[in-house]
């Protein structure tokens, strides 16, 4: 059996990552792997209440939405139905829509990484991913991408924050390099092209994919 692996798609808003967590499912299910989609929030109690507060329904503090998105993900890893470690238990790949490297880049632009970064890092529920993938686009293509396809914004989805997350992101990653594999593809290109590095930095973690 294939060793299972836990992958994370990360990127702005408006960066194309349903279509490529569509376009990678479809390549490792091909090959022959078991693939489960997951994503954060979470479809669990604590992702509702994230979801009620990045929609503007409910106010929330920058610190209250980090620890939100913390618990959501303890549940995440430990759901003993169909959390990621039972997944990866079974023998299932997980790909994950966004994980802790949202955290460090969004909250962490407002609340710093002091208590954030440790909070992650050192409990003992979070799993380390095996690989995070960051879809990297213009900011003014994900607003561009943002505005044709939705109808009203979530908290993050205005021009100037977009462009703060992205330096936040590059801030989190080059601070967690040496500790996570981490693959930044350009994705201002055609999805085609773009899955074909997705596909080719996934292949590496895995022996006689190709
Ligand atoms: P998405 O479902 O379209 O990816 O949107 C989720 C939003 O939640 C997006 O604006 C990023 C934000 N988010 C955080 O701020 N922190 C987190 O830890 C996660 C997982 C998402």
């Amino acid at each position: 059996m294939k060793e299972p692996k836990f992958i994370v798609i990360e990127g702005l808003d408006g960066s194309g990552k349903g279509t490529q967590i569509a376009l990678l499912e479809k390549f490792l299910v091909d090959k022959g792997f078991n693939v489960c989609l997951t994503c954060e929030p979470t479809k669990y109690a604590t992702g509702g209440l994230i979801r009620d507060a990045l929609g503007g329904i409910t106010k929330r503090t920058p610190h209250e939405l980090a620890a939100l998105f913390l618990a959501d993900r303890i549940s995440h890893c430990e759901n003993p139905a169909d959390g990621i470690k039972a997944l990866l238990n079974r023998g299932v790949t997980v790909i994950c829509d966004r994980y802790y490297f949202s955290s460090l880049a969004y909250q962490g632009m407002d609340i710093g990484l002091d208590w954030l970064l440790p909070a992650h890092i050192n409990c003992p529920a979070i799993i380390k991913p095996d690989l995070c993938v960051f879809l990297d686009v213009p900011t003014s293509e994900c607003d561009r991408r943002i505005s044709a396809g939705r109808s009203s914004r979530e908290i993050y989805e205005n021009k100037e924050t977009i462009e703060r997350v992205r330096k936040s992101y590059f801030e989190v990653f080059e601070r967690l390099s040496g500790t996570h594999r981490i693959k930044i593809i350009d994705a201002a290109r055609p999805p085609l092209d773009v899955a074909k590095d997705v596909a080719e930095a996934v292949s590496e973690l895995f022996e006689g994919v190709n």
